[in-house]
C-alpha cells in the first residue's frame, strides 16, 4: 500500500511567507495521516532571511529525512532560488495547479516553492494537495532528462564556488580607509588623530560642486594614504 502523500512533508517560511506557511501547517495537521515538520521560522520577524529557514528544509529533503517539502517567501523566488542550491532538491515556484501535479509527474519536483504575498490561502492549500498527491510518473524520457539535470549535480559540485556577480560586473566599492577619511576631513576638518594623514584638499573634487556627480580619476597622490580606486561618489553628494 501506498503512503500517505501527507506523511513526512517538511514546511519553511520567512516573514513573506510566515501567514501562508501557519494556514497549511494548520490545514495540513487536520489531515489525520498527516506528519509535518517545521522548519521555522517559528514566529513573524519582519526582517528574518529566508535562506535560514529554507535552507534546512531543502536539506532535511536532499537527505530523505522528509520527503517533500514546502517553501514559502514573499514571492516564492528567493525560497526556489535557495532550495535548488542544495544537491538532490528540484524546486519550483508554483503559481498554477497543472504546474503543481505536473512538475512532480514529469519533473520528480521535491519541493514546491509558494509566494506568501502572491497567492490566496485557499488556492495555495489547493496546490499544495496536487503537490502532494501527484507522483512522478517514471517514464524513461522523464528520466534521461533528470540524468541529465543531476550530472548537472555533479559537474558544478558544491566545493566549487562561483562569484556572483562576475567580478568584472562588479561595482567598485569605494577604498574604506580614504572615504572615510575624506568624509570626516570635510566633516570636522584639519588632522583626524588615529587616522592616517588626510588626503590632499583637492581630493575635494571628488564631490564636485558642478554636478554632484563627477568623480575625479587620479586624485592628487599622498605617499601616506593608500591609493585604491578612485573614490566613489559619497553618500549626499546627489544622484
Ligand atoms: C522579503 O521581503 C522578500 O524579499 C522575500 O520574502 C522573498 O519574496 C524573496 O524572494
Amino acid at each position: 500500500m501506498r503512503s500517505s502523500p501527507f506523511h513526512r512533508v517538511g514546511i519553511a517560511a520567512d516573514h513573506g511567507g510566515y501567514e501562508l506557511k501557519e494556514y497549511l501547517l494548520s490545514e495540513l495537521l487536520r489531515e489525520a495521516s498527516a506528519e509535518v515538520i517545521d522548519f521555522g521560522n517559528s514566529q513573524f520577524v519582519a526582517d528574518d532571511d529566508y535562506p535560514d529557514f529554507i535552507t534546512p528544509l531543502a536539506t532535511a529533503v536532499a537527505s530523505g529525512e522528509v520527503v517533500r517539502g514546502i517553501a514559502i517567501c514573499g514571492s516564492g523566488v528567493g525560497a526556489s532560488v535557495c532550495a535548488n542550491k542544495i544537491a538532490g532538491v528540484r524546486s519550483a515556484l508554483i503559481n498554477d495547479s497543472f504546474s503543481a501535479h505536473q512538475g512532480v509527474e514529469d519533473d520528480d519536483m521535491n519541493i514546491i516553492c509558494l509566494g506568501g504575498r502572491v497567492v490566496g490561502h485557499a488556492l495555495a492549500w489547493e496546490w499544495v494537495q496536487a503537490f502532494l498527491q501527484a507522483q512522478f510518473s517514471g517514464q524513461a524520457r522523464h528520466r534521461r532528462r533528470l540524468e541529465k539535470v543531476a550530472q548537472l549535480e555533479n559537474r558544478w559540485s558544491p566545493t566549487r564556488t562561483f562569484p556572483h556577480p562576475k567580478p568584472e560586473e562588479s561595482p567598485r566599492k569605494p577604498e574604506p580607509v580614504r572615504a572615510v577619511a575624506l568624509e570626516r576631513w570635510e566633516n570636522e576638518g584639519g588632522e583626524i588623530p588615529g587616522q592616517p594623514h588626510l588626503p590632499h584638499p583637492a581630493e575635494r573634487h571628488l564631490r564636485s560642486p558642478n554636478d554632484g556627480n563627477s568623480i575625479t580619476p587620479n586624485p592628487p597622490r599622498n605617499a601616506d594614504v593608500p591609493v585604491g580606486p578612485p573614490l566613489q561618489r559619497l553618500p549626499g553628494s546627489g544622484g
